[in-house]
């Protein structure tokens, strides 16, 4: 999918670049990104929102994969950005987006981070709680500034990857429970702040979603609240938020929809919901995260070693692992792979894919039929262009991986792949243990 085939040398090839020549050129373990399809999905929210005619915003969720070049992607997209921490801010702001389309996330945004985002002049916090309702106000109030915010709400709609269930995301760490009166009661707080500008609410109801139900539902639940808000306080919002979660397609079985039916499910809802109390219709924003990067990513390893265990498994071994995936081992995360450089031949036989970490959690996929691969071949795992590369760590002291984005024929390295340098960077030897000359 994406610009992704096989070419006539039986090479993977992304981008109009054969993978083989991109792990020459960069070596593996490589994150590849496809470019054209990060902007097609970008696309297909943008068009599927312009057909309806609202005012809307789609806001990037950057924690998915946020790096500079990404941040640029976006912006020439037309996206909003959603950053969830001071580090994400600084990548934007360093990459030159345009800080009244960020939206600054997170259930414990320190003062510095309040600092740094009101310095750039954001434009929108978004509240999670009692105290960072006073502290944000407080600290606007030293900076002579009033800030846009939303409060973030729990409508009280869980959604699982297939099913959902209507009451238990009360326990939440996120976020005003609507179900209690406590959104209620932040509402009320939040117009007592005269350095705050409440434009409304913001739900995020769980992430790798495959159906709408949950999204109407959402909606259903923020709608009844901004009309019990307007009926007892005359206040209305302006803006409606209903977060991200739109899935993907990582193995057979999983069963996304296309973006445009959550755009439209989502739209419809608020359309319906609203101009049935005669509500004026709000500004709809969504946060993408996933659906935006975790299809257009590869990721691309060497094979080394490899353990057969007759009658029981046979494991083969890449270069990389859970360190730049950590996915399998935290969600048991299934993919899909193939031998990106023998693309054509048959899989002939069901083997499992291990990292190289000192760990035997450290397993990428179980059970995969693979023609018999030999060291040096390469491994292409799909979908890992989300929650992959940022939530990439240095255990064992392995360097992170580089990352390039192809496109017609070309490869830019957009992140380098860390050095031994970076690796002891920050370290520190105190004089008292430093070797004496
Ligand atoms: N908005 C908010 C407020 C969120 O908390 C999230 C994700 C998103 C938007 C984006 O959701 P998405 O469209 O990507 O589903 N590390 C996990 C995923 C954690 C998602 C956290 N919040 C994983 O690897 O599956």
């Amino acid at each position: 999918h994406g610009t992704s085939r096989i070419n006539a040398k039986g090479h993977l090839e992304i981008g109009g670049c054969d993978v083989t020549d991109l792990a020459k050129e960069f070596g593996t373990p490589l994150y590849i990104v496809d470019e054209a399809l990060v902007r097609q999905r970008a696309r297909e929210y943008m068009e599927a929102f312009r057909e309806t005619g609202l005012r809307f915003q789609v806001a990037y969720a950057s924690k998915a994969f946020c790096v500079m070049a990404m941040c640029r992607l976006a912006e020439e997209e037309g996206m909003s950005l959603d950053v969830v921490s001071d580090g994400e801010l600084y990548t934007a702001l360093q990459a030159g987006f345009p800080p009244e389309r960020i939206h600054f996330h997170g259930n414990n945004k320190t003062p510095e981070e309040i600092e740094m985002a009101l310095n750039a002049n954001i434009g929108c916090f978004v509240v999670d709680n009692f105290m960072e309702l006073s502290l944000l106000n407080a600290i606007a109030a030293e900076h002579g500034k009033t800030v846009n915010i939303l409060l973030r709400v729990t409508p009280g709609v869980e959604a699982h990857t297939h099913d959902y269930i209507s009451t238990g995301q009360q326990d939440s760490k996120f976020g005003f429970d609507v179900g209690n009166g406590t959104a209620f009661k932040a509402v009320e707080e939040a117009l007592k702040q005269p350095q705050l500008k409440l434009l409304g609410v913001h739900s995020h109801i769980g992430s790798q979603i495959f159906e709408v139900d949950g999204f109407r539902m959402a909606v259903e639940k923020v709608a009844a609240f901004s009309i019990d808000v307007r009926s007892k306080l005359n206040v209305t919002f302006p803006v409606i938020n209903l977060g991200g979660g739109f899935g993907i397609r990582y193995v057979e079985g999983d069963t996304p929809l296309p973006l445009g039916t959550y755009v439209k499910a989502i739209t419809d809802a608020i359309i319906s919901e609203f101009t049935a109390a005669d509500y004026p219709l709000p500004e709809i924003w969504i946060e993408p995260g996933r659906s935006m990067v975790g299809d257009a990513g590869t990721t691309l390893y060497t094979i080394g070693s490899s353990k057969d265990i007759p009658g029981v498994r046979k494991y083969i071994a890449v270069d990389g692992g859970m360190t730049d995936n950590p996915r399998p081992a935290l969600y048991e995360s299934k993919y899909e792979a193939i031998l990106a450089n023998r693309a054509n031949d048959e899989p002939s036989e069901v083997v499992s894919i291990a990292g190289k970490c000192c760990e035997s959690g450290d397993m990428l996929i179980w059970d995969l039929k693979l023609p018999e691969a030999r060291k040096d071949d390469l491994l292409a795992v799909f979908c890992t262009g989300a929650y992959n590369y940022a939530m990439a760590s240095n255990y064992n002291r392995i360097r992170r991986p580089a990352v390039v984005f192809v496109k017609d024929g070309r490869a830019d390295l957009v992140v380098a792949r860390e050095t031994y340098e970076n690796i002891v960077g920050n370290d520190i030897i105190p004089e008292r243990l430093r070797k004496q000359a």
